[in-house]
């Protein structure tokens, strides 16, 4: 389908008027409002933590803050024999765990989302300094919602029997979670909060750039004595990983990542007993009606791709907007986004931080040039970018086709790919047209449509009139190369039992 270019398209709302006055006012620029971070104490290394104690190894790695590319501290890379002793320590612990009762199970966890909360400023700060995260939303978003979920999963270590009616259910034994490094401490909790309620233990390894915030949560839950291996948390790369996959010991492996390292996960595991949830990757579609309401859908578009520098699996990356509304729609969004604020992570008016690595930024600027080069057209913010540190300018290409590489592959950076759609029918088979299933957004103001639309489109979470809204009440996950199995919610506890 050819589409008119922006550039040379009449303006086909009244509001334009008004948009292109606004568009020439000139910008506000903010103080800067630096988060403290001089009470942030970081180790110059941080060991394994195994059975309950602090375990060094022969190997560490640097952590970087992506904003600055300073290293903040050293953490130990877990060799084989490191993962055979912490599934060793887990498998005792056991044996310990499942013998407390659910009701004491339930306050240990309950234990650690208090803890959690009293060092709540110091979690966003780390989070922000190994991530690159704004600190807005480390503060508002990732540490309140992981504390909820321990808060949430505590509730129903001694309710299980009302999970499952009549239904014996079982611990499954020692597990195995592998997270990413878009959101780690979150990932963690959403993993480690279930699995302790059903009566699991635990080996967690964190991502390459980011295993800072899982070290700090080994000392809450030293803090909170839980009997010792009941949790244990490693860091390395996908060598360490495979490791825990492949121990014969591991009777479950829960992955969140990419969904190439899912499909190997996936074979690893064909042919054993183990039990396994994936959550891998997404291309989430944002579908704009004629009907919605334009300002907060505008508001739905920026938090679906540009919260967390859109490094998020169900981000809202391929926009769907109606041909009616097109153009009032790009130039509003236009408007937004020169009011985006990129910059220093911990200054708190930042809205867009830094990419979390030079690897991710290679390969989000080399999806980004293939939109170029197959015909797409480019906005990019008109920010400046700091000097050091890994950083790419809030960018969505229009006129894109749904054959181009933008259209289909996880960029997993902020780059929104906007196409266009007729009839609600189109925008369902365009939303579906995708090898994921993750997450979808539908905005318009007509209630029998959202149910229509929703019931049509083969996702895992579709949010109406807002979108990236989590609740660990709330079940997550995806179909097709998204993944399989639910976090979060009831549903959440099913990948945990016999
Ligand atoms: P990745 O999938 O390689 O890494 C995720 C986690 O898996 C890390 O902890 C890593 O150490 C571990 N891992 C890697 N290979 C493994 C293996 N063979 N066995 C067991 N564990 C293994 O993701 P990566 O390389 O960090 O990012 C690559 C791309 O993946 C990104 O550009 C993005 O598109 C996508 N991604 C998607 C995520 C999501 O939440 N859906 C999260 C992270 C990345
Ligand atoms: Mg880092």
């Amino acid at each position: 389908m050819k589409v008119k270019q922006i550039t040379k398209s009449k303006p086909s709302t009244k509001g334009m008027e008004n948009l292109k006055a606004k568009n020439n006012l000139p910008k506000w620029e903010y103080s800067k409002t630096i988060e403290d971070s001089k009470h942030i104490n970081l180790k110059d290394e941080y060991d394994l933590f195994v059975n309950g104690k602090l375990v060094k190894t022969k190997t560490y790695f640097e952590t970087v803050n992506p904003a600055t590319e300073e290293v903040l501290a050293k953490a130990a890379y877990a060799s084989k024999e490191d993962i055979d002793n912490a599934v060793l320590s887990a498998e005792k612990a056991f044996n310990v765990w499942r013998k407390v009762t659910p009701k004491e199970k339930g306050k240990y966890i309950f234990r650690i989302a208090r803890i959690l909360q009293e060092k709540a400023r110091e979690f966003a700060v780390i989070e922000t300094m190994d991530g690159g995260k704004p600190i807005r939303e480390s503060k508002s978003i990732d540490i309140p919602l992981s504390i909820a979920h321990f808060f949430y999963y505590a509730g129903w270590a001694d309710k299980l029997s009302f999970a499952f009616p009549d239904k014996n259910v079982k611990p499954i034994g020692v597990v195995g979670q592998i997270i990413p490094w878009n959101f780690p401490l979150m990932m963690a909790a959403w993993k480690i909060a279930p699995a302790l309620a059903c009566g699991n233990t635990i080996v967690i390894k964190s991502a390459e750039t980011t295993p800072l915030t899982l070290y700090k949560l080994a000392e809450v839950i030293q803090e909170a004595e839980l009997p010792d291996g009941v949790v244990n948390i490693v860091s390395g790369d996908g060598a360490t990983g495979s490791h825990i996959v492949n121990h014969p010991k591991v009777r479950k492996i829960a992955f969140t990542g990419s969904t190439e390292v899912g499909k190997i996960i996936m074979k690893a595991t064909a042919g054993t007993d183990k039990k396994l949830t994936l959550e891998l990757g997404g291309k989430a579609a944002n579908i704009i009606f004629e009907d919605a309401p334009i300002d907060a859908a505008i508001e739905g578009i920026i938090n679906g791709i540009y919260f967390n520098q859109g490094h998020v699996c169900c981000a809202g990356s391929r926009l769907l907007v109606q041909e009616s509304i097109r153009d009032i729609v790009i130039n509003k969004l236009k408007y937004r986004m020169k009011n985006l604020r990129v910059g220093d992570p911990l200054d708190k008016n930042t809205d867009v931080g830094a990419i979390n690595s030079k690897m991710q930024l290679n390969k989000i600027k080399e999806l980004v040039k293939s939109g170029i080069d197959e015909g797409a057209n480019i906005y990019q913010c008109d920010c400046k970018l700091p000097k050091k540190g890994f950083w790419f300018k809030p960018t969505f290409f229009s006129n894109v086709a749904q054959s181009h590489r933008i259209a289909n592959e996880e960029v997993f950076g902020p780059v929104l790919s906007i196409l266009t759609f007729r009839t609600p029918e189109e925008a369902v088979v365009k939303a579906n047209n995708t090898f994921y299933g993750l997450s979808a957004g539908v905005w318009t103001s007509k209630g029998s449509k959202v149910f229509n639309i929703l019931s049509k489109i083969k996702a895992g979470v579709i949010w109406a009139n807002t979108f990236n809204k989590f609740n660990p009440a709330s079940p997550f996950g995806g179909y097709k190369e998204s993944g399989f199995g639910r976090e979060g919610g009831k549903h959440g506890l099913e990948a945990y039992v016999d």
